[in-house]
């Protein structure tokens, strides 16, 4: 599947190591997570409630444990533990000259998706 890749921010903005941080891109609110320096990009809003995953979701391993209701999610695969009708969207993360990407699909099914207030 070919892939549209935006540009998130730079090396500087990373979150630490075992966080999460929501980033706004072309409309779209998600979260990159850094697991032991690796990147990992997913919807920010939470598939149960769809509560912000980077505002209070705790990376425990490879398990992010969101901060609303304590559903979990694989971070790697983005499996929810919880109930897999519900998994996690995940995005291709790249890196050049110090600058953060994310692909999106370029399939037309992006749509708009925000985060509960
Ligand atoms: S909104 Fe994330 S577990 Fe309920």
């Amino acid at each position: 599947m070919p892939f549209l890749f935006y540009e998130v921010c730079t090396e500087d903005d990373i979150p630490d190591v075992g966080r999460g941080k929501r980033f706004e891109v072309e409309g779209y609110d998600l979260c990159i997570f850094n697991l032991n320096g690796t990147l990992h990009a997913s919807g920010d809003a939470c598939p149960h409630e769809r509560v912000s995953l980077g505002d209070g979701a705790t990376l425990d391993g490879e398990i992010i444990v969101c901060g609303a209701h304590r559903w979990e999610f694989n971070l790697v695969s983005g499996e929810c533990l919880e109930d897999p009708a519900f998994p996690l969207r995940k995005f291709p993360v790249g890196r050049k000259d110090g600058v953060i990407y994310v692909g999106f699909p370029d399939d037309g099914t992006m749509e708009t998706e925000t985060v509960a207030s």
